[in-house]
């Protein structure tokens, strides 16, 4: 038995980086697949990796609408929803608040935490029937940067600190039906993590960083050397949304190769 057989899976923001291969994890680990991605270039380059596999719908996860038409197609392929994934995210460039024009700071909030913070409380509200008839699961991703400063500018730290209150306050609400657990990675491999359009840094990804200054960075940092695949975050992600969790609701795990684990740089 396969950890996510007869469940049904839907990861937002799973075109790429870390959602692509948590989901690539779960359809080996049986799961009944759906994946929400904004790009449509991303959603067709799904469709012709899975072919009828999984389901693939194109929308924004900040858009009422959008979610809405998800549901509809999830309920009508598979009846059901197990769990929920979340994996979307946009990266604020770093810049400190210094750094950014006065006349940036609105749109670049609203721009950071209508992705990161609201996109997981409308798809948690969406979804939210089905995840408790199905006595279902939530796992969403924050980030080192939500316990220790330097993992972002202030937009993405407070996004990313408010995806951890919303699991604690999901979890609460929705007890006992739902589980709620997030998921807190350091730096990821693959990652096309995208700027905001509001610094006109949408043209720019995490990818674009050259490949071993980004590994030298992290290694400086981190215990375990390894920078790690998306598909290496699969088995966290997958045994917290299926039904082999019994005992955690309301944790953000911080899957972070020991990078939080230190206090002075020695080495
Ligand atoms: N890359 C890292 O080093 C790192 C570290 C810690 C946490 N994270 C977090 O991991 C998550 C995944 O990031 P990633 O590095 O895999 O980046 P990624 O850009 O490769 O993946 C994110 C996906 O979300 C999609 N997306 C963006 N906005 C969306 C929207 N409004 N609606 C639907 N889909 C949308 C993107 O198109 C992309 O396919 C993010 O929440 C990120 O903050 C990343």
């Amino acid at each position: 038995m396969r950890m996510l057989d007869e469940h049904v899976v839907l990861v937002t923001g799973g075109g790429s980086g870390l959602g692509l291969g948590v989901a690539r994890y779960c359809l080996g680990e049986g799961a009944r697949l759906a994946i929400f991605e904004i790009s449509a270039a991303k959603a067709q380059a799904l469709r012709e990796e899975f072919g009828h596999a999984v389901l693939v719908v194109q929308g924004d996860v900040s858009r009422l609408d959008d979610l809405r038409r998800c549901r509809a197609q999830v309920l009508e392929r598979y009846g059901r929803l197990d769990a929920l994934i979340g994996c979307q995210g946009i990266f604020d460039g770093k810049l400190p608040l210094a750094e950014t024009p006065e006349e940036r700071l609105d749109a670049l909030f609203d721009e950071v935490l209508r992705v990161n913070v609201k996109g997981y409380a409308l798809s948690a509200r969406v979804f939210l029937d089905d995840l408790k008839a199905s006595q279902g699961a939530m796992v969403l991703t924050t980030s080192t940067a939500a316990y220790a400063a330097d993992g972002g500018g202030l937009a993405y730290t407070a996004s990313k600190g408010a995806v951890r209150s919303l699991v604690g306050q999901l979890a609460f609400e929705l007890a006992p039906h739902v589980r709620v657990n997030g998921v807190a990675p350091a730096g990821i491999a693959n990652s096309q993590l995208g700027g905001p359009s509001a610094l006109g840094l949408e043209g720019q990804k995490q990818s674009d960083i050259p490949r071993d200054a980004f590994l030298a960075m992290f290694r400086s940092l981190s215990l375990l050397q390894e920078l790690p695949t998306p598909e290496d975050h699969g088995p966290l992600y997958a045994f917290l949304a299926s039904r082999h969790n019994r005992i955690m609701t309301g944790q953000t795990v911080v899957a972070d190769q020991g990078l939080l684990n230190r206090a002075v740089l020695s080495r």
